[in-house]
């Protein structure tokens, strides 16, 4: 077993007592986590196992030695590349031969060392920065991270289109990002906008920068927006930011917004400033409880209103099908980071052709002086979105994003697979519709694994303790009253394991299980 050295390591003091948690990895999948304790300084003093690190100061982070030398290996490829950008076109010199050749020989030598494990097993650093292992070393429950995974394709994508303004390369006439044909961005929005059964589609940086562009074309100052109580609060600022009012649609005793109490507010909006609302923005599933809220028949209600209808699908577009036709939405909104498995910032808006001329419109400013006009570039989008990097992680995750949605239903029974095992240490309850029809849920463990937090040393963190000991992670540290976890694109292996090692922790600590 090798005792890390100390290091300078800004992240290895936690704010709760648990200074710091060491993974030593024996093996491939064993972990054994050894904790420092801080002395009455304030420096930490002991290892929880009796190991004592004196004068230790700051510890780097243990880790998995293969998962490791992966990303050794992959960061002296791109020393490796980066050889080639500082050459000149005509070759190599010898010296930069001679660089590639040391570079290559510890290419090789990560690679055996992936093989064969051993030696030092610290996490790598990038600067100061150190390097995410999150995804390769556990199973991540973390509400809002797993549907924004990278897929294989999408990691290569940026490795290859990282650059800035890579998307740049062959942009001619007229000048606009969804009109690139090479990469193929041009198809890709014509595509985006077919999945989604809609008139037009434009990439953009998040979910939220699609409420605005929306709210921004069609709300001004004093005019009412209708979202739902349980509505996102990018939706909000999108409403205030143009100068509107916000009009909530209150939610019924399951936590569900239907169509009739949208219905009443429309009623109720117009009765109160003699005007109906400008737009109706609702979740299809929430935030808070990820609920499924009545899309279709809302969709009916503001046809019959006349009054434009927003989808918020941050948390169904790029895992489950969604067609804008179907719902009656005049406008679909997705979060490409949350849900599309894309680098951040990234989204789609999808737009019909009825409210396009409005929303997608076309600037028509002139300067005075120059009289420079900026052709077709869109006023609501500033121009271009999505420049790099994170549209071509969209575009290469797209393939894999469009079949994964076609399964949705398979993720919601592994969703419900989990929670029926969660359920069952007594006190444990779900606290979103049951039973489940996403893989996002609110949860409330007051009455079990809170039980041990009240008289644990650790308190709610002993919780957060004893899932990073399997291999979990992506709770609210600390938190053991109500909390939120996905169980989204974990494999049935996975998903069983998850579910034995909540059982698990409870049969430990002696909490009932039915
Ligand atoms: C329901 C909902 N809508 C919108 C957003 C904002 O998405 P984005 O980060 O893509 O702007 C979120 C983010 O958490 C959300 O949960």
């Amino acid at each position: 077993m090798i005792l890390p050295h100390s290091r300078n390591h800004p992240n290895t003091q936690g704010k709760n007592g648990l200074d710091l948690l060491v993974y030593i990895h024996m093996g491939l999948l064993s972990t054994k986590k050894l904790t420092i304790v801080k002395n009455a300084q304030g420096q930490p003093g002991d290892i929880g196992d009796g190991l004592a690190v004196p004068g230790c100061q700051e510890v780097m982070q243990l880790s998995n030695p293969r998962i490791n030398k992966t990303f050794e290996a992959l960061f002296a490829l791109e020393d490796i590349r980066e050889i080639y950008r500082q050459s000149l076109p005509a070759g190599l010199t010898e010296a930069e031969e001679q660089a590639l050749k040391q570079k290559l020989a510890e290419v090789r030598g990560y690679l055996d060392e992936i093989e064969n494990p051993g030696g030092q097993n610290y996490t790598s650093k990038i600067g100061s920065l150190d390097v995410r292992t999150r995804e390769e070393e556990y199973i991540n429950i973390h509400p809002i991270q797993a549907a924004g995974r990278l897929t294989p394709a999408a990691r290569k994508a940026i490795i290859a289109y990282g650059d800035g303004y890579s998307t740049c390369d062959f942009c001619r006439k007229p000048f606009r990002l969804d009109k690139i044909t090479r990469p193929g961005i041009q198809d890709f929005h014509e595509e985006l906008a077919k999945w989604l059964n809609a008139d037009q589609a434009r990439v953009i940086p998040g979910a939220r920068r699609g409420f605005q562009a929306v709210v921004s074309a069609l709300v001004e100052k004093g005019d009412s927006v209708i979202v739902s109580a349980l509505a996102h609060y990018t939706e909000f600022l999108a409403v205030e930011q143009a100068g509107g009012v916000i009009k909530e649609v209150p939610k019924n005793e399951k936590n569900v917004v239907t169509a009739d109490a949208t219905a009443q507010k429309i009623e109720d909006v117009k009765q109160k400033t003699g005007a109906f609302p400008k737009l109706l923005m609702i979740d299809h599933f929430d935030y808070q409880f990820a609920n499924e809220h009545d899309v279709y028949g809302i969709a009916k209600v503001a046809k019959q209103y006349g009054i434009p209808f927003l989808y918020n699908g941050a948390y169904t577009v790029g895992i489950a099908p969604v067609d804008a036709k179907k719902i009656g939405a005049d406008f679909v909104v997705g979060s490409g980071h949350k849900s599309m498995a894309s680098v951040a910032p990234s989204g789609v808006l999808a737009v019909s052709d009825e409210y396009a001329p409005k929303v997608l419109r076309t600037t028509q400013l002139a300067g005075d002086v120059t009289n420079r006009k900026f052709g077709i570039k869109e006023v609501e989008n500033l121009g271009c979105t999505l420049m790099g990097g994170t549209l071509l992680s969209m575009m290469a995750s797209f393939p894999a994003v469009k079949e994964r949605s076609l399964h949705w239903d398979e993720e919601v029974r592994k969703s419900n697979y989990f929670l029926e095992q969660f359920k069952r240490v007594q006190g444990s309850h779900v606290m979103s519709w049951w039973p489940r029809k996403h893989t996002l849920t609110r949860v409330d463990t007051t009455g079990s694994y809170n039980q041990v937090a009240e008289i644990h040393k650790r308190r709610g963190f002993f919780f957060s303790e004893e899932l990073a000991e399997r291999g979990i992670i992506g709770e609210f540290a600390g938190a053991t009253k109500t909390w939120k976890l996905n169980t989204y694109s974990l494999t049935w292996d996975q998903t069983k394991y998850l579910g034995e090692a909540f059982l698990d922790i409870a049969r430990k600590y002696d909490l009932p299980i039915n």
